[in-house]
């Protein structure tokens, strides 16, 4: 596939032009030319992956601190800590916060590298029915009645924003929990970060809930469209999992061709806050006319929108062949993700997408309705 021009909405698939609807770029950063040319010159004189070696060795640089201040400032948190890969990261952080005397609490659609983090913790895990704060509190409450708050503490980890529905975690509902129960708040804010909130610090901004998180988490692989991510918190933790976080002790340091990059990034994300007012306009504009087609979307609150299928993997491979062909490219997303027998095609609106692009691709969308009303009729029982 060849991406096509310096927009990036769209590319070339099997000889054809299609726009790409699957690309988490959501403020449009993945080939801004100032990010492309910070990092280039980096790498033209380094080479792309310099430093050769993990953080605490030699693998630190002037500017793996300054983008490390800039996250702070912007994030108005304690301190900050660059990681090299969200995932193996955020995995990792868990692992590191927790120990067999802790007790972790955690929503049963949070991220896969989230999961993974709980999977390797060997004391007490219950997880909760997807954004549900009722079961949240019957699990904290017998979280509370085995756990030894001076032994350890109870971690509740959630996403932000879910990345499957758009949705936002009930955020406000489960920090006023933190009144009744004594809990660790982690969230994992990958797709709401530099996209919502006033200042881009992503869903507790957004849901005014800022100072009731303890370890907030972002990947820069998604608004900011680079590699590499970040964990939050008061100093004295972010401190402890510069010494404890085995998967950046024990991997590369994130290439300082990135870093630059992300710091170019940041610079322009600061001089053009317009580019989330736009992400949401044209967001507004695709959703509105897929919901005006009679497609299904759930409840999304986010540029991520979720097309649902009610119907076989099969059904969903010909609807996906079927938008292929009037040039409109994604993926789809299949049990266990959503429920069995039903699919979604994940949409993602980018600052990138121009009206031309929306229009073209609602046409689309309108070319392959009626082969599909069947499956497009029953749409609104399907809860994901
Ligand atoms: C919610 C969430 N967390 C973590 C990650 C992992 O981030 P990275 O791509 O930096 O490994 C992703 C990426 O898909 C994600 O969606």
């Amino acid at each position: 596939m060849e991406l096509k021009g310096k927009v990036g909405s769209r590319m070339k698939f099997k000889g054809k032009e299609h726009i790409v609807w699957c690309l988490n770029d959501y403020l449009g950063f993945m080939n801004h030319p100032e990010s492309i040319k910070a990092g280039a010159k980096i790498a033209a004189k380094y080479g792309p992956s310099y430093p050769h070696s993990v953080r605490l060795s030699i693998g630190n640089t002037a500017l793996h601190e300054e983008l490390e201040e800039e996250l702070k400032t912007m994030m108005n948190m304690e301190d900050a800590m660059l990681v090299n890969l969200g995932y193996q990261a955020f995995s990792s952080i868990i692992d590191a916060l927790t120990d067999r005397h802790d007790t972790i609490i955690y929503d049963q659609n949070a991220h896969a590298c989230l999961i993974d983090g709980v999977r390797l913790h060997n004391g007490r895990k219950f997880a909760f029915k997807h954004n549900d704060i009722s079961h949240l509190e019957v699990q904290l409450r017998r979280a509370s009645t085995v756990h030894d708050p001076d032994q350890g503490i109870i971690l509740v980890i959630v996403d932000g924003l879910y990345s499957m529905s758009g949705e936002f975690a009930a955020l406000k509902e489960i920090a006023k929990l933190k009144e009744k129960y004594n809990f660790t708040l982690f969230v994992d804010d990958s797709h709401a970060f530099g996209v919502f909130g006033e200042n881009g610090r992503g869903t507790p901004e957004h849901l005014g809930v800022e100072k009731d998180i303890d370890v907030y988490v972002s990947t820069f692989t998604k608004a900011f469209g680079n590699i590499g991510g970040f964990v939050a918190a008061k100093e004295e933790i972010v401190t402890y999992l510069r010494y404890a976080v085995r998967s950046q002790i024990f991997s590369r340091t994130m290439p300082l061709s990135m870093v630059a990059a992300t710091l170019k990034t940041m610079e322009i994300f600061k001089r053009e806050p317009y580019r989330r007012q736009v992400l949401m306009q044209k967001t507004k504009m695709f959703q509105d006319g897929l919901r005006r087609l009679g497609f299904y979307i759930g409840n999304t609150q986010s540029p991520i929108t979720p097309v649902h299928i009610n119907g076989p993997i099969k059904t969903g491979v010909r609807v996906l062949r079927e938008l292929r062909n009037q040039g409109i490219f994604s993926y789809l997303v299949v049990y266990p993700v959503v429920p069995k027998d039903t699919c979604l095609i994940r949409m993602v609106s980018t600052f990138n997408h121009s009206e031309r692009d929306i229009e073209e691709t609602l046409q689309g969308f309108n070319a392959i309705k009626e082969k599909f009303s069947v499956e497009l009729a029953s749409l609104s029982r399907i809860r994901v």
